[in-house]
């Protein structure tokens, strides 16, 4: 089967953000600590009303709407959330219920979770599926859906919230290049959720950062190695169009990509420009570790990279900058980023893609754009994701409200036996949303 990928997308967020700006006030923190110590413009979140099950409805229902896919065609349904609502029950089981109202029950998979990276696991498995044996004929969808709060503190600002869907099958407009892909997996204590009574995780935030750069330099060692041993000559930048990569914060996808511009300046110098060469020569020497810690390496190799970043990855910043850290749905929706932004110039090239979850599991793989089909074409796949519209109608909550918000959710996480307020004047039409959790812990969601 030919290019077996991505046929379609599409997004949903909550409606309601809060604006770093504001929130660096409120915290108390230095002014542009978030907004580019970070990065970061806006942050959503979930009110009362929403959560990874009722994004997770919206998105799927709204996907097989606009591209008029007939439920009956999906055969299988991944999805990938580090969000726990039940420790047994999936996040699969509740997508079903619109499936069963169409006698499909017949739809293979389950959630896959490690932090961020449950989302690629889901697509590999989908992918994998369409090029098996027992594809049956009929579609995948893939789901990741997180919703991302932290305690008070220094990690607050990388919050963020969101649900994606991607429906999988052959001739994909998104073709995975499944040959050249890159994996590495380690145990860390950098990010993890112990507390199973709190929806927020235990972050080591140095360490995190540090293990995301060391799996990144990992991953393109090995992709770059079987690039080669198939396409015979060396990878570099030069031969991905755009790199798209987990996104935590925006200031991470700047160091993450200087980073590889450094790789590229080890292993083949003669790659850089002259000028690029002689502002990375102080560096080559550097043993791994330590080339880690240097924050002079950090700032030349952001600075020889910059002209690149701009055109190779900054399409792909638009919706996280805008919403803050999806976790599993955070590099899907820099993908969207880029087609949405670039749809019309994207055919024939190579977008290579880094998936990163704590913990840690990591892979770098690449995928082809080609001009697909109708409903399944760039063009169409950029109109209904409408990123700027979508943006454009959010809600901005002070920062006060959105702490009192945090403050309700701690108290109704784990929580039986009450009711939301289902005032939904801030929700779309077709929205899901929760009405009540009764006392048998069974939630309840209705669509606006
Ligand atoms: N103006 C401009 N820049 C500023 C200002 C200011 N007023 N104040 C600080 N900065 C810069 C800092 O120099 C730093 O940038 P640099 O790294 O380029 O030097 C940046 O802002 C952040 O400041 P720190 O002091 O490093 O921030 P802090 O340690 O308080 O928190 C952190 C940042 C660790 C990312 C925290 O938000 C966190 O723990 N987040 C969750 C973990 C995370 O997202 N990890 C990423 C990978 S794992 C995952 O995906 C969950």
């Amino acid at each position: 089967r030919m290019d077996v990928g991505i046929l379609a997308m599409d997004i949903y967020f909550p409606p309601t953000c809060v604006q770093q700006e504001a929130l660096e006030d409120y915290d108390g923190a230095s002014k542009g600590k978030y907004t580019v110590g970070l990065g970061q413009d806006c942050m959503a979140f979930c009110t009362e009303l929403e959560d990874v099950i009722s994004m997770s409805l919206t998105v799927v229902l709204s996907l097989l709407e606009k591209y008029q896919i007939d439920p009956r065609q999906i055969g299988r349904l991944e999805v990938g959330s580090e969000t726990v609502i039940d420790k047994s029950k999936s996040i699969k089981t509740w997508l079903m219920q619109i499936f069963e109202e169409y006698d499909n029950t017949d739809v293979e998979g389950v959630d896959s979770t490690n932090a961020c990276y449950g989302g690629t696991a889901a697509l590999f498995n989908c992918v994998n599926w369409v090029e098996s044996s027992t594809w049956d004929g009929r579609y995948g969808l893939v789901v990741c859906t997180d919703s991302a709060v932290y305690a008070e503190g220094p990690a607050r600002p990388t919050g963020g919230a969101a649900a994606i869907a991607m429906l999988i099958g052959p001739n994909a407009p998104i073709s995975l290049e499944s040959k050249f892909r890159g994996t590495h997996m380690a145990h860390v204590y950098d990010f993890y959720k112990p507390n199973l009574a709190s929806e927020y995780p235990v972050v080591d935030g140095k360490l995190s950062q540090t293990c995301y750069l060391m799996a990144l330099d990992s991953c393109y060692k090995r992709f770059c190695g079987k690039f080669e041993n198939i396409e015979g000559k060396q990878f570099s930048i030069s031969d991905g169009n755009y790199f798209v990569f987990h996104s935590p914060y925006n200031k991470l996808v700047q160091k993450s990509f200087a980073r590889l511009v450094f790789n590229d300046f080890l292993c083949c110098p003669s790659n850089l420009q002259k000028e690029e060469r002689e502002n990375l020569e102080p560096f080559s020497n550097m043993t791994g570790e330590e080339s880690y810690q240097s924050r002079e390496l950090e700032k030349v190799a952001q600075q020889v990279a910059k002209p690149y970043y701009n055109v190779k990855v900054q399409p792909s910043t638009l919706l996280p900058k805008q919403i803050g850290n999806m976790y599993t749905a955070s590099l899907y929706a820099s993908l969207a980023s880029v087609v949405y932004n670039k749809h019309s110039t994207l055919m024939g090239q190579r977008i290579v893609m880094f998936s990163y979850g704590s913990g840690l599991t990591s892979t770098m793989f690449s995928v082809k754009l080609h001009d697909g089909q109708h409903p399944f074409s760039l063009s169409n796949i950029s109109c209904i994701l409408n990123l700027s519209e979508k943006l454009k109608s959010r809600h901005v909550f002070s920062p006060e409200n959105f702490a009192k918000t945090l403050k309700l959710m701690e108290h109704r996480y784990g929580a039986k036996d009450f009711e939301t307020s289902k005032d939904t004047s801030l929700l779309s039409p077709g929205t899901f949303y929760l009405t009540k959790v009764d006392s048998m812990y069974r939630r309840c969601y209705a669509k606006k």
